[in-house]
C-alpha cells in the first residue's frame, strides 16, 4: 500500500497535518469497519456463552492475539490483552514478587509510565536504581554494568524515548540481562509499529506495547508480551471472572496463561479492531514503514535544524519518528497554538509526561519542548509546511 492508499482511509488528514503519531494515531477505515462489524453482526461476551455469536466473538478475539503473537515473534499464550501500555507496566510492577532491598535499575529519561510504577514499589521496600542517558538521550550499557549487584531484580527500559525519540540498545541490554539472571522489561510504545520487532531478538521477559499508537489500532487498546516461563513468576493483579479455572469456599485454582491475567470482560471490539491494524500494517509492510520513517525524520530534523533560533534535541542517526525541538523565546505551547491556528498542524508540547528526561535534556526552562512525531500516512509536503511555519514563527517571535 503507498501513502495516498493509507491517506484515502483516514479521512481526519484530510483535516489537519496530524503530527502526533507518539501521543496516539487516527484510525484507518478497515479497523474501524472490524469494530463495527462486532457491534453490528455478533456484539457478545468471549469465553463465556456456547451460542453461536459468543463463539464468534471469542474465535475473533483469539484471532487478533494470534496476529499479534506472528507480528512480534511469539506464541499466542504469551500475549496479554491490556487497556494500554500503562497498564501492562503496571501489570508487571504490581504483579511481581521482590524481597526487601531488591532493586529495579530505571532510566531517566523514561515517560511516566514506566518509571512511576517502579518509584512506588518504594512502599514495598523496593529500590531503585536511576541512571542517566547521555544528552543525546541514548543510555550507555556500561552505566547500567556499572549499577547493577546481586540484588538487581529487574532492568526496564523504553526501545525509543517518546520524548526526544533516541532508540537505546535493546538488544545488548537483553544480553546483559540474561548473563546476569536479572528481569528484562522493555517498553515498546514508540517503536511497535514503526519498526520490526522480534521479542526473541530484544530476548526481554517482558515487553509493553500499546494498539493506538505505532499499529494504527483503536484508542483503549495494547497488550503485555510475558515470556511463558516467566509468566508463573508474575501474580495476577485483577481477579475474577475469566481468571480461575475452579473455585471453592475457601480457595481458587489460577487460570491457564494468559487467561489468568484478563480479568472482567474484555475491550472485546477494540482487540478485534487491532487484529484488523495488524492485517493493516502488514499490507503496508515494516520495511516501507521504517524506509519512509527514517527519510521524514531526517528531512524534518534537518529542516528545523536550519531555522535560526531553533535548538533541536537528540543526535540525527539515533532518533527515529519523531523531532524534539524548541524556538528560542517562545513558549512550547505557544509554537504549538500557532502551528494548529495557522496550519492546522497537530504536534505535542510541553513535558511529556516524562519530566526527567526533559530535565535531563535541559529543556525544563522552556517548560517541556514541541514534539513533531509521524508515521506512514505523512507526507513530505506536511514537512515542509511545518518547517516554513516554524520558520515564520521564529522570524517573528524568536531570539
Ligand atoms: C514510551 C511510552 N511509554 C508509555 C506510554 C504510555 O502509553 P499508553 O498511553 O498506551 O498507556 C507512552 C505514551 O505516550 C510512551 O510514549
Amino acid at each position: 500500500m503507498e501513502v495516498t492508499d493509507v491517506r484515502a482511509d483516514i479521512p481526519f488528514l484530510d483535516e489537519v497535518i496530524y503530527l502526533d503519531a507518539a501521543s496516539t494515531t487516527p484510525t484507518p477505515q478497515p479497523v474501524v469497519d472490524a469494530m463495527c462489524e462486532y457491534y453490528q453482526h455478533f456484539n457478545s461476551n468471549t469465553g463465556r456463552g456456547a451460542y453461536r455469536t459468543a463463539v464468534k466473538a471469542t474465535s475473533e478475539m483469539e484471532k487478533a492475539r494470534e496476529k499479534i503473537a506472528k507480528l512480534i515473534n511469539c506464541d499466542a499464550q504469551e500475549i496479554i490483552f491490556t487497556k494500554n501500555t500503562t497498564e501492562a507496566v503496571n501489570l508487571v510492577a504490581n504483579g511481581l514478587k521482590f524481597n526487601k532491598g531488591q532493586s529495579v535499575v530505571v532510566p531517566n529519561i523514561e515517560h511516566h509510565s514506566n518509571f512511576v510504577p517502579w518509584l512506588n514499589l518504594h512502599n514495598r521496600g523496593v529500590k531503585t536504581k536511576i541512571i542517566k542517558s547521555g544528552s543525546d538521550g541514548v543510555l550507555d550499557v556500561s552505566d547500567i554494568e556499572d549499577v547493577i549487584d546481586k540484588n538487581t531484580k529487574l532492568i526496564t527500559i523504553t526501545h525509543v524515548s517518546n520524548s526526544i525519540g533516541s532508540i537505546q540498545p535493546v538488544e545488548e541490554i537483553g544480553e546483559l540481562t540474561r548473563e546476569n539472571n536479572i528481569l528484562y522489561m522493555v517498553d515498546a510504545a514508540q517503536s511497535v509499529g514503526h519498526m520490526s520487532i522480534d521479542v526473541n531478538k530484544i530476548n526481554a521477559d517482558f515487553i509493553a506495547f500499546p494498539g493506538h499508537k505505532g499499529l494504527l489500532g483503536p484508542v483503549g487498546t495494547g497488550f503485555l508480551y510475558c515470556k511463558k516461563e516467566i509468566a508463573d513468576a508474575l501474580s495476577p493483579v485483577n481477579l475474577g471472572g475469566g481468571t480461575v479455572s475452579d473455585v471453592t469456599e475457601d480457595h481458587f485454582k489460577l487460570a491457564d496463561v494468559p487467561a489468568r491475567f484478563e480479568g472482567g470482560t474484555q475491550n472485546i471490539s477494540g482487540i478485534i479492531g487491532l487484529g484488523a491494524a495488524v492485517d493493516y500494517i502488514n499490507r503496508i509492510g515494516m520495511g516501507k514503514i521504517e524506509k519512509h520513517g527514517r527519510k521524514l525524520t531526517k528531512i524534518m530534523y534537518d529542516g528545523i535544524s536550519e531555522i535560526e533560533n531553533s535548538i533541536v534535541y537528540g543526535h540525527p542517526e539515533h532518533i527515529y519518528d519523531m523531532v524534539g525541538f524548541n524556538i528560542n523565546g517562545v513558549n512550547c505551547h505557544d509554537v504549538a497554538k500557532i502551528l494548529d491556528e495557522q496550519k492546522t498542524i497537530c504536534v505535542r508540547s510541553g513535558m511529556h509526561c516524562a519530566i526527567p528526561a526533559i530535565r535531563q535534556i535541559g529543556a525544563f526552562e522552556f517548560g517541556g519542548t514541541v514534539r513533531a512525531s509521524i508515521h506512514y500516512y505523512n507526507t513530505e509536503e506536511e514537512i515542509k509546511t511545518l518547517i516554513d511555519t516554524l520558520d515564520e514563527i521564529s522570524r517573528f517571535l524568536g531570539n
